[in-house]
């Protein structure tokens, strides 16, 4: 499959500071990955996002080395708004995203700036909402919204751009459970349905385990290790140093494994460990 971003040799340097936040990225992307990034605080994730959709280099100052190409546009030679026809960003804050009072409002806002013809932004509004599940809150008050609720506003003003990629900075940081899982949940059918690739940077392992086709651990501006989640969190070695603790499940395989009770793949959901328990209670069951 084609790649839609490709990173080569990636180094950034804020301007003032003496160690580079990224350093020697690369990074291949497919049309319709889902890939989850996660790694310590100052890891370069923000960092990494900010390449991505052009903010780096065209607003924060520092030295850029590599290459960063999106959607087939090099973006040291593309501006953001050019970048932004191919990648949507959604940030952690919903509220600092937010511009207007009014659901619809802060949707057309975006698409002002591409000067459609009145019938087209009509349609990509209500396309929008519907993708994202929130056409009942078109007319309400966006300061009145719930935090889910607002980060969905903020994917559904991202896509209603047409991205053909969407780049997500640790988007339900400030959710509730409920929220966290609606969100998740919109990012899987915008990915599952329409095709769109989600780079999505998360602290919460369980969801990415749940819903990401590939992890990436980041650590010290490096990709440290990439993969199948379920090749990733099988490396507890390399996990566990970065504070990063594996979702219950698969914490619970790898101790069986330990005790030499287990040796099949790592579960990532509830049903996939209650298979493995399933299979070593019938495995002892037989041994006795
Ligand atoms: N505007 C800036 N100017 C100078 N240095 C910065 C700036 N923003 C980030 N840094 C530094 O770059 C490094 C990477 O930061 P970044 O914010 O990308 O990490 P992160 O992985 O997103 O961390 P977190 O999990 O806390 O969000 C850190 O050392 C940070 O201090
Ligand atoms: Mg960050």
């Amino acid at each position: 499959m084609s790649s839609i971003i490709k990173i080569s040799g990636l180094t950034f340097v804020y301007q003032g500071s003496k160690v580079p936040a990224l350093d020697q990225i690369n990074m291949d992307v497919k049309q319709g990955d889902f890939i989850g990034i996660i790694g310590p605080t100052g890891a370069g994730k923000t960092t990494l996002a900010l390449c991505m959709n052009g903010v780096i280099p065209h607003f924060y100052p520092g030295d850029f080395y590599g290459s960063v190409w999106v959607d087939g546009k090099d973006t040291v030679e593309n501006d953001c708004a050019v970048l932004a026809g191919s990648i949507g960003s959604v940030f952690q804050d919903p509220e600092a995203q937010m511009v207007a009072m009014v659901v619809e409002d802060e949707l057309a806002f975006g698409l002002e700036n591409l000067n459609l013809p009145r019938h087209e932004m009509e349609r990509r509004i209500t396309e929008a909402l519907e993708i994202t599940g929130i056409s009942h809150l078109r007319y309400h008050s966006t300061s009145r919204l719930s935090g889910g609720q607002k980060q969905r506003v903020a994917i559904a003003s991202a896509i209603a751009l047409h991205p053909k990629i969407l780049v997500l900075d640790e988007p339900t940081s400030e959710l509730d459970p409920q929220g966290t899982e609606i969100v998740y949940d919109t990012l899987k059918n915008l990915n599952e349905n329409h095709g769109i690739t989600i780079i999505v940077i998360e602290q919460k392992i369980q969801y990415l385990a749940q819903y990401c086709s590939r992890l990436m651990v980041m650590d010290k501006g490096k990709i440290v290790i990439e993969g199948s989640c379920r090749e990733v969190l099988a490396r507890q070695d390399i996990l566990k140093p970065l504070g990063i603790n594996c979702p219950p499940v698969t914490q619970l395989a790898h101790m069986l494994k330990e005790r030499g009770l287990y040796h099949g793949e790592y579960p990532l959901k509830v049903d996939e460990a209650y298979m493995v328990i399933s299979k070593v209670l019938q495995d002892w069951g037989n041994f006795k």
